[in-house]
């Protein structure tokens, strides 16, 4: 299984197969079941859907790191957009963004006054902007960013941040946030990460991540818990229940095309549910990376493929 989940990894910087995947028919249909479409049309019409189901959405427009200011500029474009067409058709939604799409790795001060003009964009349409964590060469610039962002007059729960179990900074940076109030979505981590960093164990992670959820549902702040894991979700059940915590104090959160089972379980049991919902043509790393979770979802496409 390590060695698929590797392979998928390396298949995920593979420039000739992803620009002949994201290019071809049988590419869009592949990458349907984890993706919501091509265009803003497509994310507008899986959120609706979504939506409809009693789930919020967060709408990610796909895109990894750009090497220049006009290409940051044309992707924060679509956010701007996506940030109008959700109040323009009331959709339940905000939006969630990459720091390197919006320029890091050109200069810091460009991603920060992008995330900074969609902050102040989201909060003058009562919305919020999450900036994902990315792997842990970033993580200090990218809690800088958003702690500066938040501190400022009338940004205060427009902008919130991720944090990743699997890393041994993340208690001491929750304990941080939670000083200045921001939003927090709890994740795993998703990144190849070396033992300097991060707890080389699952089993550690979980139990890192089953620590931090509890620290996040007891904090005065509304934090997303965001997991497929049942083991993870059954924990932060069980404290909810204990502590008396209310149910529109926090959400869980999973990726669109992601255990829609589990989703809809926790909608009828009463549970605040968001999905994530990637959409745009610059789908392939984040598909690969969901098959690298997952190896055993490749089995599952490719009988679709046959079957349609
Ligand atoms: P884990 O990987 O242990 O899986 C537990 C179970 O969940 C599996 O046994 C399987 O049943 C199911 N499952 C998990 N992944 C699946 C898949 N792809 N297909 C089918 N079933 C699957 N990471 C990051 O580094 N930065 C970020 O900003 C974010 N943002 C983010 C937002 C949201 C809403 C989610 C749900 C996840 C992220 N992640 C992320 C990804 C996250 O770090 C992690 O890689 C995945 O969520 C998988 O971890 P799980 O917690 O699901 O558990």
């Amino acid at each position: 299984m390590a060695l698929l989940r590797s392979g998928f990894i390396a298949l995920s910087k593979n420039r000739t197969l992803r620009s002949f995947m994201e290019r071809s028919r049988m590419g869009g249909k592949l990458s349907s079941r984890f993706v919501a479409g091509m265009t803003i049309e497509d994310a507008v019409r899986a959120c609706q859907s979504v939506n409809g189901q009693g789930m919020a959405v967060t709408l990610d427009a796909l895109g990894e790191s750009v090497g220049d200011d006009a290409a940051a500029h044309r992707a924060a474009d679509v956010y701007h957009s996506l940030l109008d067409v959700i109040a323009a058709g009331k959709l339940n939604a905000n939006v969630s963004v990459k720091l390197t799409q919006m320029g890091l790795e050109v200069n810091h001060g460009l991603a920060e006054n992008i995330a900074l003009e969609l902050a102040k964009h989201a909060a003058a349409l009562g919305n919020f902007v999450r900036i994902d964590m990315e792997d842990s060469s970033l993580t200090q610039v990218t809690l800088d960013i958003v702690r500066r962002i938040h501190a400022q007059p009338g940004l205060r729960g427009a902008i919130g941040i991720v944090i990743q179990s699997y890393l041994y900074r993340s208690e001491a940076d929750i304990q941080q946030l939670l000083a200045d109030g921001i939003r927090v979505r709890l994740c795993k981590g998703a990144y190849k990460e070396p033992p300097e960093v991060a707890f080389p164990r699952k089993a550690d992670v979980d139990a890192n991540y089953v620590k931090l959820s509890k620290i996040l549902l007891d904090s005065a702040v509304y934090h997303g818990l965001a997991t497929h894991d049942e083991k993870m979700i059954a924990a932060a059940k069980a404290h909810v229940r204990e502590r008396g915590i209310a149910r529109d104090h926090y959400e869980f959160q999973m990726l669109y095309g992601v255990r829609r089972d589990l989703q809809r379980e926790l909608v009828r049991e009463g549970h605040g549910m968001r999905v994530y919902v990637p959409f745009g043509s610059e789908w392939y790393p984040y598909f690969m990376r969901r098959l690298a979770e997952r190896p055993a979802n490749v089995f599952f496409l490719a009988k679709n493929l046959i079957r349609n």
